[in-house]
């Protein structure tokens, strides 16, 4: 099974323990965070399961108690998509759901208690697909909530089931950003939009939604969320529900070239203008936060807003800043935290009496936690308060202890509760422990080990397959990750599953290379025009490492694969010595042409990753094109690429398999015309998985 050479009795053995398959992956429950009520006593949270006999997903929601641990059922089925926590009593709860009577493409809100949520009630059936609840308790009793939604220009909330058609289907631009991430862009954008519940135990919509967002306009017109990952992340509420706070892109500047993001604050009944926070050259703007906010979020008290922001005006993965500002439009008042920190946080929650905050960004491999105070001066250095695995979402107790929601390589995910220091309190889910297609996966399947690299050490992490014996020899699985800012982290992952490929019968390695994100700006950021240097020595040196310390690793049969930047730099292999150190490789939409770059639609990365504009600084882009190395294009080449991806369209994947065939290099073609840039649909990735499957282990020896 392992190897060509593995006996009889061997193979006995390892066929009796379960590994992972791709249809255990992709079945086993996937668990929302575990969100935690007022006082901090109870917690719900859903999961997700999906059959392989219906051919369909189920939902289930559960309810915690955070205090023993114990979970139990609250709700079966998908129709609560989204549930919080307010309303008079501590188990009050609102949640939407996803249809509404009218079957009009809406959705409605319900108000109930966890006690007896079979008797929620009907509160507003709403004419559009609103999501990202955020809802208090206002002194006077009401509940003042937020939600977000498409809406026209004139303000109305989107909703695609009430369009008629229309008779063409031209679409006709005179600027860029025509399209992006898997959505061709129109006239219509995402809007905060805010409501009052009033009515004590017999909630109603006290008039209707407003919008926030649609009068704020100058160049382009203000955004929030921020397409395409904005999330309700991108605006908060006042804890007493009287002010919100919101980001949108910079609305001075052209949207393709920039990343610029700015914060506005404005009254939740919308009774004065919206202003900017952290204006762009505003006078209590810091001189240089030009660049993309993130994370608005206001103290417990209401009187401040923690939030990040980077430097760079178009570098969307320069190092995240923590800002305090007053929330009182006569003076923002903005301060820095930690300056000089060398790492780039991207969550923020604030501790229960507003004297610090506690962030999250990646660290060393993991997403891990630190606790910042209010007073930290530029050399302030936070210390981790987590360790293993990749913190998927936090939340801060009244107690000042942190209830948790992270994933690890080896458990899709975990919940505990840690006191700000980092001793554990109460664990209450771990998915390995639990779910039985995770059966056996736990921490003996993952080591790490350190590199000397181009310009500094580089990180790997090492997977081990199910029934792994040291004296044996697998196939080495090398798998380059996307980005290139990014990594691979201690997280579990349902598209890029190191386990499940390691049960194949592989070991897998996973090196993080310059560019990668967590082990200081410096490392991360010498990827700038050096797409194919530093990186490509960094994973040459790897694989001599592999090749020459581990006796387990049979690096001469290994396999090579990656995504997105992972996929040029498999391109950029596939012409170099490192492409003949492999039996196969796998692409997973990849760059082909650097020059191809000009075809996806965030601009700001291509012109800040290649440091220049492609007729001004073409040396740039034509250095490490992949396309200069076809002559030496050789093995084995599994190619995807999906019709949705705008990020990079479908021609770059085309044009490698295309000149693979014409060369004649054994090599498959496989695309989804309903994916993008990730493959989504479970149906979908099951067939992923078996082709690429299929491939690799014919060319590793693992399958003859
Ligand atoms: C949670 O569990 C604790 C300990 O078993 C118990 O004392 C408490 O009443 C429970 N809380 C709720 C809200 O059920
Ligand atoms: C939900 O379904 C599960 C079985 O899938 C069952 O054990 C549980 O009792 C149900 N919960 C509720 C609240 O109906
Ligand atoms: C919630 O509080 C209200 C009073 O505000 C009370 O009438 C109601 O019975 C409470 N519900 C529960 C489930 O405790
Ligand atoms: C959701 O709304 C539908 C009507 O659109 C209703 O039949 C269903 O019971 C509701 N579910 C919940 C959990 O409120
Ligand atoms: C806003 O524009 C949309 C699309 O043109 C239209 O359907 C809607 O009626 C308008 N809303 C108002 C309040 O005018
Ligand atoms: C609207 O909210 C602001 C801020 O809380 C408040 O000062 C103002 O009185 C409110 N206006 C109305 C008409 O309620
Ligand atoms: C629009 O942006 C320009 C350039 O930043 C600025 O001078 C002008 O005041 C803005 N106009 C409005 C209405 O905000
Ligand atoms: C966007 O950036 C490019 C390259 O720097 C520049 O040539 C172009 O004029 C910019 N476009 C706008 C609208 O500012
Ligand atoms: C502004 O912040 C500084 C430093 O935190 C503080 O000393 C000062 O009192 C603040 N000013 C206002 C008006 O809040
Ligand atoms: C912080 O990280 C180090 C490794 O970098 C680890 O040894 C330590 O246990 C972590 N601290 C906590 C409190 O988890
Ligand atoms: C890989 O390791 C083997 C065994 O140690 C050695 O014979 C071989 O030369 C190495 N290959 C490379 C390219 O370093
Ligand atoms: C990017 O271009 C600028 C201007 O030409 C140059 O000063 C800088 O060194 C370049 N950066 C890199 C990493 O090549």
């Amino acid at each position: 099974m392992y190897t060509k050479t593995v006996s009889a009795a061997a193979l006995a053995v390892v066929s009796s323990v379960v590994a992972i398959t791709p249809e255990q992956l992709l079945a086993a429950p996937r668990r929302s965070e575990l969100s935690p009520n007022p006082s901090g006593e109870l917690g719900v949270f859903s999961a997700t399961t999906y059959s392989w006999n219906t051919h369909e997903t189920e939902t289930i929601w559960h309810l915690v108690n955070l205090t023993s641990g114990r979970i139990s059922s609250l709700y079966n089925g998908s129709d609560i998509s989204e549930l919080v926590w307010v309303g008079p009593n501590d188990t009050s709860i609102l949640y939407l759901n996803g249809t509404n009577e009218e079957d009009n493409g809406g959705v409605s809100l319900y108000a109930g208690d966890v006690t007896a949520i079979d008797e929620a009630y009907l509160v507003a059936s709403l004419p559009a697909p609103y999501s990202g609840l955020k809802a208090v308790v206002t002194p006077a009793g009401n509940i003042n909530f937020l939600l977000n939604s498409l809406a026209w220009p004139n303000g109305t909330a989107y909703n695609e089931a009430l369009v008629e058609q229309p008779l063409s289907t031209a679409r006709i631009y005179d600027s860029v950003y025509v399209r992006h991430w898997d959505t061709w862009l129109t006239e219509r954008k995402n809007a905060v939009f805010a409501g009052t519940l009033a009515g004590g135990n017999k909630l109603s919509l006290r008039g209707s939604l407003r919008n926030l967002v649609s009068n704020i306009a100058n160049v382009t017109r203000a955004e929030s969320p921020v397409q395409p990952f904005g999330d309700s992340g991108d605006y908060d509420i006042s804890p007493d529900g009287s002010q919100v706070i919101f980001l949108t892109k910079n609305i001075d500047l052209p949207l393709s070239n920039y990343t610029s993001s700015q914060i506005y604050l404005i009254p939740h009944n919308g009774s004065s203008a919206a202003v900017p926070v952290n204006a762009f050259s505003g006078k209590s703007t810091p001189s240089n936060a030009k660049g993309a906010s993130a994370r608005p979020t206001f103290s417990p008290d209401g009187t401040k807003i923690a939030y990040l922001q980077m430097d760079g005006i178009s570098y969307e993965s320069d190092k995240n800043k923590i800002y305090i500002a007053n929330a009182n439009p006569s003076s923002f008042n903005i301060t820095v935290l930690a300056a000089n920190w060398d790492t780039t946080p991207d969550q923020v929650q604030w501790a229960p009496d507003g004297s610090s905050l506690f962030v999250a960004g990646p660290d060393l491999g993991n997403e891990r936690l630190f606790q910042v105070p209010l007073t930290a001066a530029a050399a302030f250095k936070p210390t981790n308060i987590t360790d293993q695995g990749d913190v998927a979402a936090f939340h801060v107790l009244p107690s000042g202890n942190l209830l948790v929601s992270d994933s690890k390589i080896w458990s899709s995910r975990d919940f505990y509760i840690v006191g700000p220091r980092g001793r554990l309190i109460t664990s209450i889910l771990r998915a390995n422990e639990v779910d039985p297609e995770l059966a056996g996966l736990g921490p003996k399947d993952v080591s790490e080990f350190y590199t000397d690299g181009s310009i500094a050490r580089v990180q790997s992490w090492i997977i081990y397959p199910t029934g792994f014996d040291a004296s044996k020899k697998y196939p080495l699985a090398f798998i380059v990750h996307g980005g290139p800012q990014g990594g691979h982290y201690n997280a579990w992952s349902t598209r890029w599953n190191f386990k499940t490929w390691a049960d194949q019968g592989y070991v897998v390695v996973a090196p993080n290379p310059v560019g990668s994100t967590g082990w200081g700006m410096a490392f991360q950021d010498a990827i700038q025009d050096n797409w194919g240097s530093y990186p490509y020595e960094d994973l040459v040196a790897v694989w001599e490492h592999v090749n020459s310390t581990f006796d387990f690793v049979d690096a001469e049969n290994g396999i090579e694969a990656g995504a997105s930047y992972g996929g040029y730099m498999t391109n950029f292999i596939q012409g170099h010595d490192l492409g003949r150190k492999f039996k196969a490789l796998v692409t997973h939409d990849g760059m082909t042409n650097t020059a191809g770059s000009y075809s996806t639609e965030e601009l700001w990365f291509t012109q800040h990753d290649f440091n220049g504009t492609l007729w001004a600084n073409s040396e740039n882009y034509h250095e490490f094109n992949p396309l200069n190395f076809i002559d030496k294009w050789a093995t084995p080449h599994f190619v995807v690429h999906n019709e949705l991806d705008y990020r990079l369209p479908v021609s770059e994947g085309l044009m490698l398999f295309n000149i693979l065939q014409e060369r004649g290099v054994p090599s498959r073609f496989l695309s989804f015309p309903d994916e993008n840039h990730w493959v989504l649909n479970r149906e979908n990735s099951l067939v992923w998985h078996k082709e690429i499957f299929a491939w690799i282990n014919h060319y590793s020896g693992i399958s003859k």
